[in-house]
């Protein structure tokens, strides 16, 4: 969902960014964490602890950024006021136009004070017992989903945990919660997974006109809907944004689009990998588990979902003693920050019951996850109810995705142990 990278280059001691020449104040660790190796991509964690080692930011040469490598240097960039989100539009305007707007006029790639204002208008429709009101509607669904997993698992000795619980269950939840009628609920992961293709380094011709059809099909779904919630509303959370308001202020038109579809995205991606990658990490470790509330951070900083959110300088600042000039990027690496031995004892442990657990898995400063709450609820439900039905399970086949920066499982076969 939420971060982009640009095409790699190749690394130089004296390198150009912005048309200017200039030498990196940090050590280059691009040979350390080469993006384009299947198995660096495959398991990152050897390569993002050689980079922390080597030093808390370092210079991407390939990518062209300056990354951030420990917890402390990460949580500094993600909360440094003089380090944005800055979306770069996409040309030709008539291929990308609607991506174009969908991100320009979201909240995650906003700033202040455009930032604070779609914000306090978000946050008033989605606080309003949303979340808290959909706990039992979790469970129940999870419920299902996990009496289905039980029913493939007796025909054939397993199930696929991603298809039958760990999509469906956050696609149906921030589907029911936006209100999107059930027989158009199918439509949401595709569009969604071709819009975040674009998020990864690398993409073909034809995912770029994918992602570009997909934006126009799902803007013009919301616009529709909106559109009937204005005339109609209802109980959920898009008519809310209908008539969110501050004083005289509210989302304009587009403004509102983008922040349904912003939700509809951001609501499931980074959820279902989150739930497939600490399940796979939990079973790896043994399968013990304790409380699923703690459980669920611990799956959430040991296999993080989200590796890399791209900042730009917007005024010249330092981080960890690395200056960074106003226009040059720098990116956290949440992955390594996740890891990080200053701040987690045996940090490639698995440890259910770790407690505190300051991860950066859902960000921090401004733009910290909005769907926190909602997602913990249906990482705990899931878990919950999982591990209720078969406390012990095992891994029969796992296939990752052949992305870095939204990191998770294509299939992941599990089976009673
Ligand atoms: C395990 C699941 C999730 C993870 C790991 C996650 C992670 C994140 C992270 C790291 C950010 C900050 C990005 C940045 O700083 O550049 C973020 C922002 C955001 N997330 Fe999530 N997220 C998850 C689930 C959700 C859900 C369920 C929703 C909505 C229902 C959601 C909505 C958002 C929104 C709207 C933002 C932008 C906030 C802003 O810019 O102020 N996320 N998320």
């Amino acid at each position: 969902m939420l971060a982009s990278v640009p095409q790699p280059n190749r690394p130089t001691t004296v390198t150009r960014v912005n048309d200017v020449d200039f030498s990196p104040a940090a050590p280059d660790v691009a040979p350390l964490l080469d993006l384009t190796d299947p198995q660096v991509v495959a398991d990152p964690y050897a390569a993002l602890a050689a980079c922390r080692s080597t030093a808390p930011v370092g210079w991407h040469g390939a990518l062209g950024m300056y990354v951030a490598t420990s917890h402390a240097a990460c949580n500094a960039v993600l909360r440094d006021r003089a380090l944005g989100r800055i979306f770069q539009e996409r040309a030709p305007e008539a291929d990308w136009d609607t991506f174009n707007w969908l991100h320009a006029d979201s909240i995650l790639d906003s700033e202040p004070p455009k930032h604070t204002r779609l914000r306090r208008l978000i946050a008033g429709a989605f606080g309003r017992g949303h979340v808290q009101r959909l706990a039992p509607r979790i469970e129940k669904l999870a419920a299902g989903l996990v009496q289905d997993c039980a029913a493939t698992v007796s025909e054939s000795g397993s199930v696929d945990v991603i298809e039958g619980l760990a999509e469906p269950l956050p696609v149906l939840v921030i589907a029911e919660l936006l209100g999107v009628p059930e027989a158009d609920r199918h439509l949401l992961r595709p569009w969604s997974q071709a819009i975040v293709r674009m998020y990864e380094m690398t993409r073909t011709p034809h995912e770029e006109a994918e992602a570009q059809r997909a934006s126009r099909e799902f803007a013009a779904y919301v616009e529709d809907l909106a559109a009937d919630r204005a005339r109609h509303p209802g109980e959920d959370l898009l008519s809310d944004l209908v008539a969110a308001r501050d004083g005289s202020d509210r989302l304009s038109p587009r403004e509102l689009v983008a922040t349904a579809v912003l939700l509809l995205n951001a609501g499931h991606e980074a959820s279902v990998n989150g739930f497939g990658n600490g399940l796979a990490s939990l079973l790896a470790a043994g399968g013990d588990f304790g409380d699923p509330v703690t459980l669920v951070e611990e799956m959430l900083r040991h296999d993080s979902p989200l590796h890399l959110f791209e900042r730009t300088a917007t005024h010249d600042t330092v981080i960890e003693g690395v200056p960074v000039r106003a226009g040059q990027k720098i990116a956290a690496l949440l992955g390594a920050a996740n890891r990080d031995p200053a701040v987690f004892d045996d940090p490639d442990d698995f440890r259910p019951d770790r407690d505190p657990n300051p991860h950066l898995a859902f960000g921090a400063g401004i733009h910290f996850c909005v769907g926190a709450p909602l997602a913990r609820l249906e990482l705990a439900t899931s878990a919950g109810v999982l591990l209720g039905r078969w406390p012990r399970l095992q891994v029969v086949e796992a296939v990752r995705r052949p992305t870095f920066v939204l990191r998770g499982y294509e299939r992941l076969v599990i089976a009673p142990a």
